[in-house]
């Protein structure tokens, strides 16, 4: 065995947009955090709420990681520069973009309110469009290119009850793939990731029976429910150097869920 194996992500600089999570659990963006920090990235962890960022800052300090933290609406324009500017005048370069930040919403378009299909669509599109008008400039003054992962879901291209949440994530593929086509000139990969069912505590801590979670397992072709670390390994890989040659790609982690059908009778 090989204990040089060089992913290439020691000393590149990440921020992970959305990297908070409830209290100490696993969220898909504080479990790549921590995975960054442990493949030897320097992580900005930047979250709306101050003490969820800077829960996942302690728990990568905890695990003798490098990291700092911000917060700020990522919503909001000058926001985002702040986080990108922060990165820089911290570390000086900008090499990752974990854009993770996403909300859901139940309703068909005859139940939804329109205030609300607005309030997701800004949610889950703004921060990736703002964090990358800001990063990939330094990316490219950086000098090495650099790699942003987008989450979408499943739902995208599986919509199943979450109407406005599925066209919002939907337009996620659409933007990775033509960011990857704009930016690949730079030495710049754009991915996204479309996670299936997994047990984050966004989902969970509203609520969930036992039943509900088993019927996540069975929904998988490997029955498993997935986490918050099966996400933060696919972003990883798809930060590293193995992955040099993947750009433009919709990576599917869901454990075969969008793929099975259920039994007859
Ligand atoms: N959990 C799932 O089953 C699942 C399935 C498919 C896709 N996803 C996607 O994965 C991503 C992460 O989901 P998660 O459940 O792991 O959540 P998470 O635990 O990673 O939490 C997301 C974080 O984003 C932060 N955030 C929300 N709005 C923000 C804003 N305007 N500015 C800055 N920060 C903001 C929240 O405070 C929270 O800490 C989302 O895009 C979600 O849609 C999740």
């Amino acid at each position: 065995m090989n204990d040089n194996l060089d992913f290439g992500i020691k000393d590149k600089v990440a921020i992970v947009a959305g990297g908070g999570a409830v209290g100490h659990e696993i969220g898909n963006g504080r479990a790549a955090s921590i995975l960054l920090a442990d493949a030897g990235a320097k992580v900005l962890v930047a979250d709306k709420e101050e003490l969820l960022a800077k829960n996942t800052f302690q728990m990568i300090k905890d695990r003798g990681g490098e990291a700092k933290y911000i917060s700020g609406d990522l919503t909001k324009s000058e926001e985002c520069k702040k986080v990108v500017d922060f990165a820089i005048s911290n570390w000086g370069r900008l090499d990752i973009l974990d854009n993770n930040i996403g909300i859901a919403s139940k309703l068909s378009v005859v139940d939804e309110k329109e205030e609300n299909w607005d309030h997701v669509m800004d949610v889950n599109l703004k921060p990736m469009f703002l964090m990358s008008k800001y990063a990939i400039p330094e990316m490219i003054r950086s000098g090495d290119g650099g790699s942003i992962v987008n989450i979408s879901s499943i739902s995208a291209t599986r919509p199943k009850g979450l109407t406005t949440y599925s066209a919002s994530k939907g337009a996620v593929l659409s933007l990775s793939q033509a960011m990857a086509v704009d930016h690949g000139v730079d030495g710049i990969r754009v991915n996204c990731i479309l996670p299936g069912p997994v047990y984050t505590p966004m989902v969970y801590y509203p609520g969930m029976t036992k039943s509900h979670r088993s019927q996540r397992q069975d929904a998988s072709l490997v029955q498993i429910e997935g986490d918050g670390w099966d996400i933060g390994k696919a972003v990883v890989y798809l930060c590293s150097n193995w992955a040099r040659y993947i750009t433009g790609h919709l990576l599917v982690v869901d454990g075969g869920c969008s793929l099975s059908v259920k039994p007859r009778g």
